[in-house]
């Protein structure tokens, strides 16, 4: 392979840029041309394709978002939308593609694998919902986003003696939910991985409030439903003051976290190996703390889990 491409597709997520940087000059370090797509796959149907040299990765490492910009594209889930795109990679001679991105961007990878183009995904979203890997590239600094939130909103939850709901991305996943929660204390935890009683909710409430604590926190992952839903019927059936907070987008933006800059780079690095040795269809990952890559038509057959003896653990600690 001589040339190759990289795009960033979906929600974007902290680390994406260091996932760029690290693309982009490992290919070059290994005398491979590459290109970016901005726009993701809607920049890759119109061509919008950039060579890019080592200067143009350079200050982006600590920055959040991605300088590739990103979108999600409908035309791209058409068999027509998949075929524009490779004609535009043939154009320009890019033999390869990597595409970082969550599961809506691992399907069009997959798409363009079954078409015979060769693509690496590389796992980058504030969900952590994709099969394969321990951790995907902005969870950790999402994470760290969640709990300076928790941490704050405790403050004032305190001082007026409040319980709060606050409602985490995650979008069907509720990784965020179950780590925030328990890095940060709170007192329910409602993820769509774990069912729950609504009573148990209210019981450990009511069992907080009368050994006096000051203030309760509820986590709830957005798969799950409305936070703002949650606090009113915790107001209506409690008479406890509640209140509510959506964290929303502030979620996936910010500088990334050490860790997932270290991720990216060593992720994005990896990539670039396997199509500096032809190989492609790949998705790669990390688990127990060594790279791995999975067949990329297979990975999303695989379901997500999360962690369960961590769910029980933050259930034995919030008492
Ligand atoms: O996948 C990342 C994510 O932030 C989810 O957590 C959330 O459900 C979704 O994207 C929000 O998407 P949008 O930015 O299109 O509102």
């Amino acid at each position: 392979m001589k040339k190759i491409g990289v795009l960033t597709s979906g929600g974007d997520a902290p680390g994406m840029n260091a996932a760029v940087r690290a693309i982009v000059r490992k290919a070059i370090y290994h005398n491979l041309e590459v290109y970016g797509v901005f726009n993701g796959y809607a920049g890759l149907i119109d061509g919008n394709i950039k060579k890019l040299e080592v200067g143009d990765v350079g200050d982006i490492i600590h920055r959040g978002g991605t300088m590739l910009y990103s979108a999600r594209c409908e035309e791209f889930k058409t068999a027509e939308g998949q075929k524009k795109g490779i004609e535009q990679l043939k154009k320009l001679g890019i033999e390869g593609l990597v595409v970082i991105g969550g599961d809506g961007s691992y399907m069009g990878a997959k798409k363009l694998t079954e078409h015979g183009f060769p693509c690496i995904g590389v796992p980058g979203t504030i969900d952590n919902d994709i099969p394969g890997t321990d951790f995907t590239i902005g969870f950790d600094t999402a994470l760290n986003t969640v709990i300076d939130a928790i941490d704050k909103i405790r403050d004032t939850a305190t001082s007026h003696d409040r319980t709060y709901v606050i409602e985490v991305m995650g979008r069907h996943a509720g990784d965020i939910a179950l780590w925030a929660g328990l890095a940060g204390g709170a007192e329910s935890i409602l993820i769509p991985e774990a069912p729950h009683e609504f009573s148990d909710v209210i019981a450990r409430l009511k069992h907080g409030n009368a050994r006096g604590k000051k203030h309760s926190i509820i986590i709830v992952a957005e798969g799950v439903g409305s936070g703002v839903d949650f606090a009113n019927k915790i107001q209506a059936e409690t008479n406890f003051e509640t209140r509510v907070s959506v964290l929303g987008h502030i979620q996936r933006g910010g500088s990334p976290t050490a860790f997932d800059r270290m991720l990216a780079s060593r992720l994005g690095a990896k990539a670039v190996e396997l199509l500096l040795q032809n190989v492609g269809g790949r998705a790669v990952g990390i688990q127990r703390n060594e790279l791995v890559h999975h067949d990329i038509l297979e990975i999303l057959d695989q379901p997500h889990t999360i962690d369960t003896q961590m769910y029980r653990l933050s259930n034995e600690l919030s008492i």
